[in-house]
């Protein structure tokens, strides 16, 4: 009943407060990486892996903001034929996903190259599909990002993005508070990870209106509890 009650509490309508873009300091990326090695990031990471099964995954798939590179792994692993790029503005955060690569015997599977979601080192037209996972919310130039995706696309291309929402239930606020008193490791909490996270999340309006200023005209967003997924169609 308590529970209940608590979960049906009003949504957070606070202003959104930024957070830091890239992941760049040595002892964040190592505890981010312990992070997502936990139970709520798999469970996370496996609803996008169920997402993809939606979609015909032609010839190639980036993954923008790929961080330690848990998700494009499995991705690898469910996909062997596609041409796996993984791309991230953190080179400490990098060197741990490629480490994870060589372990699981896919490092020529996957090429991670550091780059910018805003300038991405690739031709015009040359991605089919790009993911992005939790890294929404630290781009410093949304619209940039949306265009410049865009640009990589190849026509008929699909972006789909996972991300936070600000508004999430106060249960959900919570959940997360007793989390980082229990499991998050220092180097985290000391820049105010994983709430500052949620607290930079957008809403559906906000991201809704960014994208309408960008090329993309095929616009899906499907809000959950507390994330929503989005995809745009090229
Ligand atoms: C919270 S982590 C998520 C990592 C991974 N996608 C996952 O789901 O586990 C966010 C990642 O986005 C990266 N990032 C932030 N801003 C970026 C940008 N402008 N371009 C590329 N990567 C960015 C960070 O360095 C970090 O590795």
């Amino acid at each position: 009943m308590v529970i209940i009650l608590i979960y049906s509490l009003p949504r957070k309508k606070n202003l959104r407060e930024p957070s830091m873009e890239g992941l760049d300091s040595p002892e964040v990326a190592a505890a981010f990486e312990k992070v997502t090695n936990l139970l709520p990031f798999k469970l996370l990471h496996r609803k996008v892996l169920s997402q993809l099964k939606l979609y015909n995954l032609k010839d190639s798939l980036l993954d923008v903001g790929c961080g330690p590179g848990n998700l494009i792994i499995q991705v690898a692993k469910k996909y062997p034929s596609l041409d796996l790029i993984g791309v991230d503005l953190s080179s400490e955060i990098l060197e741990l996903a490629k480490k994870k690569a060589v372990e699981n015997n896919l490092n020529e599977k996957i090429v991670f190259k550091i780059g910018s979601v805003e300038s991405l080192p690739f031709p015009d037209k040359s991605v089919d599909f790009i993911l992005s996972t939790l890294s929404l919310h630290h781009w410093e130039d949304p619209k940039q990002a949306f265009e410049e995706i865009f640009r990589v696309l190849t026509d008929g291309g699909v972006l789909l993005i996972f991300d936070f929402r600000r508004d999430a239930r106060k249960f959900f606020y919570g959940l997360l508070k007793f989390a980082t008193k229990v499991v998050v490791p220092k180097a985290l909490k000391k820049i105010n990870e994983p709430s500052g996270s949620l607290k930079a999340g957008y809403v559906f309006s906000e991201i809704s209106q960014i994208i309408s200023q960008t090329s993309f005209s095929n616009v899906y967003i499907k809000p959950y509890l507390a994330w929503m997924f989005i995809k745009l169609d090229k």
